[in-house]
């Protein structure tokens, strides 16, 4: 499949860069042109994916810079937002993407771990998002923002109540955003992503209990990474001027399975 995207001469902020996703959608961005900043809180781990996207962009690709910045922490997003816009001159595209998860029945949740699940992923979310949107909004230059969102967000599963309630809650903070940003030429939507294959979960998709999910994907199979990096540009690009307020799902149809 040839795909091209060109994102020469755009700059975009991706949060959750230090691992999965985050790291994974950054150089993605790199390497469709795009000067990217990369934001978590673990900095070490952020200069190793800086140095993974330089050794991989080659030429063509765009350029990186880090940035400490803890989503839940209003003075580090101001601060790291503010560093980020700096160093990259304006921010044509944010992609929030750092969440946090719990396993815990929903009886026996501690208050401090619904919070820190709720506050990153969907205070977090909102957080950053009108920090960023505020600066695209007073540079005149419109931008794109990809919330990362999940099909738990959509449905239902057992034990991440705290999991699913922020990701219901930034699925509809994204269609208020999409609504009341537009007039500024700023595109909201949501990636929600299906089950996907990653070092952390590869030995629990190893076991009964995760070879009988895999059973109820539709596909019969995990989604790749690589399979969330057209949608992601997409969504990021002029290629999706006319979507805002759209959830795209890439989850080999989990969402249609039967029940
Ligand atoms: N993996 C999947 O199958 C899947 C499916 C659907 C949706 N998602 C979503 O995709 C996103 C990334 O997940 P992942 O699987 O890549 O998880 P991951 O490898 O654990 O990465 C999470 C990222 O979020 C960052 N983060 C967490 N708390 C933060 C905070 N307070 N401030 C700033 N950054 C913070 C972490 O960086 P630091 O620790 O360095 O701060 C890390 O870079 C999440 O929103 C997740 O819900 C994942």
């Amino acid at each position: 499949m040839s795909v091209t995207i060109d994102l020469n001469g755009k700059t975009a902020l991706v949060t959750g860069a230090s691992s999965g996703l985050g790291r994974h959608f950054a150089g993605v961005l790199a390497r469709a042109g795009a000067r990217v900043a990369l934001a978590a809180r673990r900095t070490d781990a952020l200069a190793d994916t800086r140095a993974a996207i330089e050794a991989s962009i080659g030429v063509a690709g765009g350029s990186a810079v880090t940035v400490a910045m803890d989503v839940t922490d209003p003075d580090s997003v101001r601060d790291g937002v503010a560093e980020a816009a700096a160093a990259l001159g304006r921010i044509d595209i944010l992609v929030n993407n750092a969440g946090v998860t719990i396993t815990r029945p929903f009886l026996d949740m501690e208050e401090e771990e619904w919070e820190r699940v709720v506050d990153t992923n969907l205070t977090g979310c909102a957080r950053v998002a009108r920090a960023v949107a505020r600066r695209m909004r007073d540079d005149g230059t419109g931008g794109a923002i990809v919330n990362i969102a999940s099909i738990l967000g959509l449905r239902v599963a057992g034990q991440v109540s705290s999991y699913i309630a922020s990701k219901g809650g930034l699925v509809q903070l994204t269609r208020a955003m999409a609504l009341e940003l537009a007039r500024h030429n700023i595109r909201v939507n949501a990636l929600c992503p299906g089950y996907l294959e990653t070092e952390l979960n590869s030995d629990f998709f190893a076991t009964d209990a995760g070879k009988t999910l895999i059973k109820r994907i539709p596909q019969r199979r995990l989604g790749r990474l690589d399979e969330l990096d057209v949608p992601l540009l997409l969504l990021c690009s002029d290629a999706g001027s006319y979507m805002t307020g759209s959830m795209l799902t890439v989850d080999g149809g989990h969402m249609v399975s039967s029940l």
